[in-house]
């Protein structure tokens, strides 16, 4: 069963960057894409821990700034073969609000 979290609003994000958020238990990247985007992955990095909010990102993946391995940001699926991220729902709603559903 999923459950829906408000965050805070989109425009803590700056445009083409990521934010950790805490939710429950789990630590949860929301990025902000350029396009206009929002996606939302787990946000550490299952190859030894990084911080997965601080990588670079651009519309498809996200560039770990440990050790550069790279995911995409919407099946979470890691191009240099590493295991999966998980990927979250995420929509804005009408007050700006990011609302992920975990
Ligand atoms: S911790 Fe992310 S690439 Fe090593």
């Amino acid at each position: 069963m999923t459950t829906r979290h408000r965050l805070g609003p989109l425009e803590e994000i700056p445009i083409g960057e990521g934010r950790a958020y805490a939710v429950g238990d789990l630590m949860i990247a929301v990025f902000r894409l350029r396009d206009g985007g929002v996606r939302a992955v787990s946000a550490v990095c299952p190859h030894a821990g990084g911080p997965l909010a601080d990588g670079l990102v651009d519309r498809r993946v996200v560039v770990c700034p440990l050790h550069q391995h790279t995911f995409d940001l919407g099946t979470g699926c890691s191009a240099t073969g590493q295991p999966p991220l998980t990927v979250y729902p995420v929509v804005v709603d009408h007050d700006g609000r990011i609302v992920l559903e975990v």
